[in-house]
């Protein structure tokens, strides 16, 4: 059995994701899509909220699975028996950052191979950073994300919107 992974932070999920979560399912006989944890970053979604939006989005793959991962991906692969990471490269620009990753996952788990597949022409823009940044805005981001979680991204965005409204408000007026 060919089992592949697909890493990444999914704060969260895009339709670009999917795309290439959907084509890496085509080539492996079981894709794992792991939900990565950075204590670096504090994420709009919880580690937990992440992969249900990641399950949710996948569950008509039926070699789909979602889970997390909060250690080395090298390591995680091992322990699932999986060949292969499947990256979606967007431009250049993402290039050397996975070349340097790729260079040091197999340099911690040998067997591994990074798959990289193109992403497709339609989603080369898209990223979770640009989605939580319109959707902070209260912009649409319908032709971004997935959707089934269309309503969570929303609402989780004019929830984190009036509460920094309400703190702009009860912040004292400052007199020259
Ligand atoms: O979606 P992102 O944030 O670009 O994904 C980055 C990710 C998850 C691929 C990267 O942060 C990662 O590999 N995290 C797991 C920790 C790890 O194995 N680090 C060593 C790789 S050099």
């Amino acid at each position: 059995m060919r089992i592949a992974i697909c890493p990444g932070s999914f704060d969260p999920i895009t339709l670009g994701h999917l795309d290439i979560i959907r084509r890496a399912s085509l080539l492996f006989d079981l894709v794992i899509v792991a939900v990565t944890v950075n204590p670096n970053k504090t994420p709009s979604f919880s580690v937990e909220e992440r992969v249900e939006l990641v399950r949710r989005c996948t569950e008509s793959f039926s070699n789909v699975q979602a889970d997390c991962c909060d250690g080395l991906l090298a390591d995680y692969a091992k322990e699932k028996n999986a060949c292969a990471l499947v990256k979606g490269l967007r431009a250049v620009t993402d290039f050397e950052y996975e070349f340097q990753m790729a260079l040091i996952n197999k340099q911690l788990n040998p067997e591994l191979e990074t798959v990289f597949m193109t992403t497709s022409s339609a989603y080369m823009y898209l990223s979770s950073s640009a989605v939580r940044q319109v959707a902070g805005y209260g912009g649409d981001v319908s032709q971004f994300v997935p959707p089934q979680i269309l309503e969570d991204v929303v609402s989780r965005f004019s929830a984190e919107r009036s509460q920094n409204n309400e703190r702009e408000c009860k912040r004292p007026t400052q007199h020259d």
